[in-house]
Order: structure tokens, then C-alpha cells, then sequence
């Protein structure tokens, strides 16, 4: 095989198209992956999970020195922020992780190329790169994971400064003192969070009548209210329907059926209204490679486009939900697809997770989809109040609810609201691969004093037997 000869080619290395890569490299395909940003990583490392969650941590140490640690016998005086040094932090968490994904690309001998690409035919990639050099790649099969990207309003075009998606959210370079957030869905409650905790004044203008979009509503609910505690307002059933765009501010013109006002005055608007497949300049027109009314690239349950068998699609840009773990998953079982292998992904068990404080984490159905489909289940739900790690640790709002299939108590959904819910969802995500029921979270060990003793709980109460409370 020459050296622009591959088993496979990985278009984007984002959480799907690295992890996949690394996974057919394992299995002796030879690999290559074609990336056009300057570094690897994708979304999630470069401008996503992984920079937001680096400002979530510390705007949550800004706001625990001003508020929480009083509480602790512990006085701070004279807390400051420095927003160049926290930005530059996360700058380095964001350089160190991708440098890494370079470094595992090297160690797993995967072939890599800088540049643009574009699918040519079936079995040939146009990369272009620095200087306009434009080398052609022959592969026996191309896998498509280049991502998505924010989607903008008409009225709103992104400037990165004023009006920014999540991208220019990251990088503000002072404190907005009034903050409009459009979408109250996981971007803008996470980066509202940042900012909020940083001293902006947070308004969210939402279209739905719930916040946190498809995710369990009595959950949501109960975490507005606590976010509305926090500071934020909320505007639902709302419509942004114009911006004028001036000097030093951005009027938002709205109709709403929760609020009298018309606009809103702010400095900084955040448009987080979700994202769109990234299929740009990739030659899949040309191909006759078909989208579906979302932009999304339609494949099968292998992976594969209808019309090109050795040409699949991952991630961002097929259907599902937009996550990293989910992209991860496919990328492996694309993987182990084109090595013989049974590569699956089991859909029902991808876990949802809102890093905000605190946190909301949900794997599997919510009530409103077990009523639609007329599943008969039992639910238990128990607070975060009577847990006494939950009590030393200071924070005591939300709770766990599980829900279990009626006739086989079965797990099928858990949704948690409360500190450290990003952590507690793995074992419901296990419990569930493994076809586990609520009886089984409720007889196991959970060591004492823990958070994940509400878990156990609120298993427990599925049928109506929790002993703490
Ligand atoms: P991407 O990560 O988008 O990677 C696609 C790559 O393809 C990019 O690097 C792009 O440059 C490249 N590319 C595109 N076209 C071409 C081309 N023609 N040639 C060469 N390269 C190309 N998910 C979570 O699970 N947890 C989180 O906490 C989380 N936080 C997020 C926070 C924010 C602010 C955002 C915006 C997203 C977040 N996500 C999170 C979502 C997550 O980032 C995506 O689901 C994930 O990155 C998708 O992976 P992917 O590999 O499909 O695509
Ligand atoms: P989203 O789909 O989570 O939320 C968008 C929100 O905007 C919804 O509540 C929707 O009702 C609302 N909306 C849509 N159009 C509107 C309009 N014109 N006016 C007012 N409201 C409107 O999308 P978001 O927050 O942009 O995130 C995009 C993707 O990124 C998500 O699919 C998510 O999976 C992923 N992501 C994941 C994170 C995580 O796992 N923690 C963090 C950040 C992003």
C-alpha cells in the first residue's frame, strides 16, 4: 500500500472521528484522520465540553469564595477576579488536551493531515492545506465526522463580542453587566452559569415553556426554581423577534406570553437556539450523498450512506443526540464495524448531563415519553435534604427520581437534579446497560455517607419502601 493508501480515512477529529480513529488503528487497520483546524480535539476540546467546563469550575470557585465558604467558618477578604488569568487557564486545559489527542494520534501510528477535505468519489479525498497544496487520498473506506456548528439568527449575526454563540461565550474579554441568553437549553444554561457567577445579570429568553429542552419536566421544574433563586430570570413562551444593534448596547425586541415587556437593553447577547450538522464544502452534493430535512447526513443502522456502502457517517452530523460520548461510541463502533467485528451502540443508555450547580444528569426515558408510549411504570423519587453527605457538603436542593417498568421493575430512566449529578449518573447508565431493575440499585452497597445513598433511596421508593425519610 503507498503512503496516501488507507483501510480508512476519518474526516474531522472531534471526539467521534479521533476515538474512531484509535480504535481502527488498534484493530491493524492502516488509519489516517484529515483535520482543518490548526488543532485536534473537534468541538468538545477546542470550543465545547471541555473549555466550558474549565470556566464552569472556576466560576464556581469565584462564587464559592464570595458565598460559601462564610457558611465554613472560613472568611475570605477582598475576593478578585481576574478574568485574564481565569481565561488563560482554560486556554491551557483546552492546549494541553489537544496537544494529547495529537500525541495519541502519533502513538497509534494514524496518518495525519491539516487541511480541508473534500470527498471526491467513493474511494478518493482532496485534502487542502496550507500553501494550497492539494494531495489526493485513496481509501478503501471514508468515515464523515466533521461536527456541527452553532446555529445563528437572521437579526442576530455572531460578532464574537456583542452578540456571540457558545464560541465567543467562551472568550468575553470583560464581565457583561446584562447578559440575554436565547435558549434556554444546555449552552445557555452552563455559559449563563459562567457569567452569572461572574457578575452578570442573566436573562433568558426561551421559545418553549420549560427550560433544559427535551429533558424530564418535573426535573426542570424543580431546577428553574432553583436556578431562578440564584439570580436568573426567566422569560418562557417567548419570541425574539428583532435587535437593534448600537453602540454600547443590544436592543432585543420580544413577544411573550409570561412577560408585559416588548425588549430588552443588554450588553452581551448569547444566541444558543442549538446546532446544526456541519456538512460544508465536503463534496456530498456532488456525490449525491442525501441529508435529511436537518441538515443531517442520513445513514443506516451500520453507519453506512444508502448510496456508498464504504462511506459511513458519525457524531454531530447524524442523527441523535449531540453529545461527545455519543460520537465516542459510534466512532469505536465504526471501528469495529470495518474490522468484522459487531460494533453497536446502545442508544438507550446515552446520558445527559447539565454542569450548571447544581447539576442535572438523566439516562433513559422521562414520564412524558413512558406516558406517550403507554409504558406502566412506577416512579420514586427522594431529596437531596435528608442526605447526610448532601449536609456536610452544604447543599441540599433537588433530588433523584427513578423510574421502573410496573410489571418488571425494570430501570427506565433516571433523572437527578442536585450536586455532583454528573458523577451519580454512571451507575444508573450501568445498571441499565446491564438490564438491571429498581431492586437491584436498591440492593446494593452504597457506601455511607455518600451522594449516591439518594440513588438507593430513591429505588427504594419505587416501591414506597425509602428508610431515610
Ligand atoms: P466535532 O467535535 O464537531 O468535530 C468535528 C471536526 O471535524 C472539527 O474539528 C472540524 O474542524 C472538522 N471538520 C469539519 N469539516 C471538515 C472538513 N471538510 N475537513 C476536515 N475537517 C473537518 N458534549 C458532551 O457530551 N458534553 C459536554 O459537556 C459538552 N459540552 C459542550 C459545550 C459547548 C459549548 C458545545 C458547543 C458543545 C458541547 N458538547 C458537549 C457537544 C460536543 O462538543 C459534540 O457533541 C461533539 O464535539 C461532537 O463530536 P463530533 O466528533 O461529531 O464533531
Ligand atoms: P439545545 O437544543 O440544548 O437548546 C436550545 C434551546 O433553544 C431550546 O430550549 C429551544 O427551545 C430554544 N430555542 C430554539 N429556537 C429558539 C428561538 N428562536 N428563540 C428562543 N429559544 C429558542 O441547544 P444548545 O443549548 O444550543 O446546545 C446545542 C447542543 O450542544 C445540544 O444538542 C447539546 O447536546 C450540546 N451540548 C451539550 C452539553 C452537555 O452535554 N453538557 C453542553 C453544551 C452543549
Amino acid at each position: 500500500m503507498s503512503e496516501m493508501q488507507f483501510d480508512v480515512v476519518f474526516i474531522g477529529a472531534g471526539p467521534g472521528g479521533y476515538v474512531g480513529a484509535i480504535r481502527a488503528a488498534q484493530l491493524g487497520l492502516k488509519t489516517a484522520i484529515i483535520e482543518k483546524d490548526k488543532t485536534f480535539g473537534g468541538t468538545c476540546l477546542n470550543v465545547g465540553c471541555i473549555p466550558s467546563k474549565a470556566l464552569l469550575e472556576s466560576s464556581e470557585h469565584y462564587a464559592a469564595a464570595q458565598h460559601e465558604l462564610i457558611k465554613h467558618g472560613i472568611e475570605v477578604e477582598g475576593v478578585k477576579l481576574n478574568l485574564p488569568t481565569l481565561l488563560e487557564r482554560k486556554d491551557k486545559v483546552v492546549k494541553d488536551l489537544t496537544l494529547g489527542v495529537s500525541f495519541l494520534m502519533k502513538k497509534n501510528k494514524i496518518t495525519t493531515f491539516n487541511g480541508w477535505a473534500r470527498v471526491v468519489d467513493a474511494h478518493q479525498i482532496e485534502v487542502t492545506m496550507a500553501n494550497n497544496i492539494k494531495p489526493l487520498i485513496t481509501t478503501q473506506h471514508i468515515v464523515i465526522a466533521t461536527g456541527s456548528a452553532p446555529i445563528e439568527l437572521p437579526f442576530l449575526k455572531f460578532d464574537e463580542k456583542k452578540v456571540v454563540s457558545s464560541t465567543g461565550a467562551l472568550s468575553l474579554s470583560a464581565v457583561p453587566k446584562r447578559m440575554a441568553i436565547i435558549g434556554a437549553g444546555v449552552i445557555g444554561l452552563e455559559m449563563g452559569s459562567v457569567w452569572s457567577r461572574l457578575g452578570s445579570e442573566v436573562t433568558f429568553l426561551e421559545f418553549a415553556d420549560k427550560i433544559g429542552g427535551t429533558m424530564d419536566s418535573t426535573t426542570m421544574a424543580q431546577f428553574q426554581k432553583i436556578l431562578m433563586k440564584q439570580g436568573f430570570k426567566f422569560l418562557l413562551k417567548t419570541k425574539v423577534t428583532g435587535a437593534e444593534i448600537k453602540d454600547k448596547e443590544i436592543l432585543l425586541k420580544y413577544e411573550s406570553q409570561t412577560d408585559s415587556s416588548t425588549s430588552l437593553a443588554v450588553d452581551v447577547v448569547l444566541v444558543a437556539v442549538g446546532r446544526k450538522p456541519f456538512t460544508e464544502k465536503l463534496g456530498l452534493t456532488e456525490l449525491g450523498i442525501e441529508l435529511d430535512k436537518a441538515g443531517r447526513i442520513l445513514v443506516n443502522e451500520h453507519y453506512q450512506t444508502p448510496k456508498y456502502k464504504n462511506i459511513y457517517a458519525i457524531g454531530d452530523v447524524i442523527q441523535g443526540p449531540m453529545l461527545a460520548h455519543k460520537a465516542e461510541e459510534e466512532g469505536v463502533a465504526v471501528a469495529e464495524i470495518l474490522a468484522g467485528q459487531a460494533g453497536h451502540v446502545n442508544y438507550n443508555t446515552v446520558p445527559g448531563v447539565i454542569y450548571t450547580w447544581p447539576e442535572v444528569a438523566s439516562v433513559g426515558m422521562t414520564e412524558e415519553q413512558l406516558k406517550e408510549k403507554n409504558i406502566p411504570y412506577n416512579a420514586g423519587t427522594f431529596p437531596f435534604v435528608a442526605n447526610g453527605r448532601a449536609k456536610a457538603l452544604g447543599f441540599t436542593e433537588g433530588q433523584v427520581k427513578v423510574l421502573a417498568h410496573q410489571n418488571t421493575d425494570k430501570i427506565l430512566g433516571v433523572h437527578i437534579v442536585g450536586p455532583r449529578a454528573s458523577e451519580l449518573i454512571g451507575e444508573a447508565v450501568i445498571a441499565m446497560e446491564f438490564g438491571g431493575s429498581a431492586e437491584d440499585l436498591a440492593r446494593s452497597f452504597h457506601a455511607h455517607p455518600t451522594l449516591s445513598e439518594v440513588i438507593r433511596e430513591a429505588a427504594l421508593n419505587v416501591d414506597k419502601r425509602a428508610r431515610q425519610m
